[in-house]
């Protein structure tokens, strides 16, 4: 069982990415998000990362681009998908790739002058 590993609310203003636990938290203009914090490409730590002007949470090595809100990975690491582009077999493959990069997803609460992440002993 792991804690849930609380981030005081004072360090996680909007616009930024903080670590608890297995997950990257994260505050995009008030709404918070949890993530798995290991990035699908090469394990980086999301938890280092930055959020980009859509929302979205950038990988801090190949800006590998995910959505928090479904975990979905939107855009490839740089220099890997970006290249095939505009082949449509290449993209249906990008696609149905996506899908076994997605990351996990969290719900977050604040509690008091706390950010927790919800069911942190689940897989985390
Ligand atoms: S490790 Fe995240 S994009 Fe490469």
């Amino acid at each position: 069982v792991t804690k849930p590993h609380p981030i005081a609310s004072d360090d996680l203003p909007p616009g930024t990415v903080r670590r608890a636990g297995a997950w990257a938290v994260g505050n995009r203009d008030g709404e918070l998000f949890a993530v798995s914090r290991r990035c699908r490409h090469q394990l980086a730590d999301l938890s280092a990362g930055t959020i980009d002007a859509d929302g979205c949470l950038v990988c801090p090595w190949h800006q590998s681009t995910y959505d928090v809100t479904t975990g979905a990975m939107v855009k490839g690491p740089s220099g890997f998908l970006a290249f095939h582009r505009h082949v449509e077999a290449y993209a249906r493959f990008v696609r149905s790739y996506s899908r076994v990069l997605r990351l996990r997803v969290r719900p977050v609460s604040r509690r008091g002058d706390q950010v927790v992440v919800d069911d942190a002993d689940h897989d985390a």
